[in-house]
């Protein structure tokens, strides 16, 4: 996964805390989970978590595995691997490729030299390890999950489908503030709203002195979104793959036309062919 310096940022403090139980219906633990098994959906076709996954698909940043995609060529593989080292103590099967993986996150290699046997470990551990599997939650949590509902605290946002969507763009987009980035495109959104916007959500934000309703924020996001999917603005970004991808924004479109606000039990969204689908906690 593709990492900015402003996730990093939230790394040192965040792996450790939790995050902020809050128990009001549109930010629990269910919503939570709704918004990681619809991400995995877009990202992976279904709602599983695969712990086990391991394989060099090429993309220049060595080997992708586990529930988030986490690479050895950029540093969130090597952060598993250290959390899973203080889950353990130390030693582990993993140590023997400590040196090589922190030589390949710091210089951002995607080479795979003295990594021999990493995917059968990795996979190994991934199918019925619980520590390593609890390193994975926590690394995805302090550079992904965390990151996005720390810009939906700053928005006041509500509502599990804006809060979930924000982590959904974070994943694709990266959570920094670079044009195509998820804080970027907040910023974006935010400068649109040149008066109050009304609705009947249950909650409104304060954008620039304006009272915005949290939908209809949601709804320029989303367009927002859409509009940096056909034309990312930074030339890293424009190889024409995210135009292929709208259908994750036209999932979060549809739940939103029907009104699924607050997300306690289940939520239908659209799969990646454009299908209904109910995704359960
Ligand atoms: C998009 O481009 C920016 C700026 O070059 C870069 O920081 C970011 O990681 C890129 N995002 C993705 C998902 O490739
Ligand atoms: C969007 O606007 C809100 C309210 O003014 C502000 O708190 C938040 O930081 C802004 N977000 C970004 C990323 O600019
Ligand atoms: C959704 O939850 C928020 C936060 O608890 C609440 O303010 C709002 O009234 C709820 N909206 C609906 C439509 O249930």
């Amino acid at each position: 996964m593709k990492i900015t310096a402003f996730t990093l940022g939230f790394l040192a403090a965040a792996a450790s805390a939790a995050p902020a139980a809050d128990t009001a219906s549109g930010n629990n633990a269910c919503a939570k989970t709704l918004a990681l098994k619809i991400t995995n959906i877009y990202e992976n076709g279904d709602t599983n978590f695969h712990y086990d996954y391991c394989e060099n698909i090429k993309d220049g940043r060595g080997f992708t595995s586990g529930i988030s995609g986490f690479c050895t060529g950029t540093a969130d593989a090597w952060e598993v691997v250290q959390q899973y080292h203080k889950l353990t103590g130390g030693k582990d099967s993993f140590s023997k490729y400590d040196g090589v993986l922190k030589k390949y996150a710091q210089s951002g290699s995607d080479s795979t030299s003295g990594l021999d046997g990493y995917c059968s470990v990795w996979s190994k551990l991934g199918k019925s390890d619980a520590k390593f599997r609890n390193a994975q939650d926590a690394i995805r949590d302090s550079m992904y999950y965390n990151p996005s509902q720390k810009l939906a605290d700053q928005l006041g946002l509500k509502l599990s489908i804006s809060r979930a969507q924000l982590y959904d763009c974070g994943t694709q987009h990266g959570t920094g503030s670079d044009a195509d980035g998820l804080a970027g495109l907040i910023k974006t959104t935010n400068a649109s709203f040149k008066a109050d916007a009304k609705g009947s959500s249950g909650s409104t934000l304060k954008i620039n002195g304006h009272n915005v309703d949290e939908v209809a924020w949601l709804t320029k996001f989303l367009q927002v979104r859409t509009n940096d999917l056909l034309h990312p603005k930074e030339k890293e970004n424009a190889s024409g793959a995210w135009k292929e991808t709208l259908y994750r924004v036209k999932s979060y479109q549809y739940a939103l036309s029907k009104k699924q606000y607050n997300w306690t039990k289940s939520v239908q969204v659209l799969d990646n062919d454009g299908k209904p689908v109910t995704v359960s906690c």
